[in-house]
């Protein structure tokens, strides 16, 4: 059984297998957690996205979808990259979010990845409501993380989120 744990912090400190990223679909950079992940881990990362872009993502990578690439300097071994939707409030983008967090756990589990941590996806520049943001990641890491993670850790950056996520995970 997929364990859950709260901790209000930074994600670029976390020492587990992968944590994810809340990117954007050019896999580029940007600020957020984005910009904090690739500052910390170097420039490693950016290169393993340049190549991605290359190879596989001449697009860019779609809302919904995830991809792993190394760590480089942070703790993790690997930064799985997830492009979450920006909130709209005249469509329902849900199965988007949730879909970043299914991705994310299948990539994960994929790698051989046991730890995984995640940011509240699209909380911030994106401008989901962080309660239903929240609702979306416990509800969706608890019906889709399978035996092959041990320990899901939401980092949530403030006390507002840390509490959201806390009145969801109950
Ligand atoms: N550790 C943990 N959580 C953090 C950190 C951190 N170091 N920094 C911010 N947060 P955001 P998004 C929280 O904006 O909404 C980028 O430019 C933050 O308080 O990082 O998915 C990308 O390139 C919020 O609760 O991601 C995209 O263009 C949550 O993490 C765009 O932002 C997510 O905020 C993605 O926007």
């Amino acid at each position: 059984m997929t364990v859950i744990e709260l901790v209000q912090g930074d994600i670029t400190r976390q020492s587990v297998d992968a944590v994810v990223n809340a990117a954007n679909s050019s896999l580029l950079g940007g600020g957020g957690v984005d910009g904090a992940i690739h500052r910390r881990g170097g420039p490693e990362i950016l290169d393993a996205c340049r190549d991605l872009r290359a190879s596989h993502y001449g697009k860019g990578l779609r809302t919904g979808q995830a991809v792993a690439t190394t760590a480089g300097r942070l703790d993790a071994r690997w930064v799985i990259h997830t492009v979450g939707p920006v909130w709209s409030a005249t469509e329902d983008r849900s199965g988007l979010l949730a879909s970043c967090y299914e991705q994310s756990l299948r990539v994960a589990a994929e790698l051989g990845a046991r730890t995984v941590a995640f940011p509240a996806i699209s909380t911030g520049i994106y401008g989901w409501p962080l309660d239903d943001g929240a609702r979306i990641a416990v509800r969706t890491v608890r019906e889709s993380a399978g035996a092959a993670i041990d320990v899901v850790r939401f980092v949530l950056f403030d006390e507002t989120a840390y509490g959201a996520f806390a009145a969801q995970a109950g």
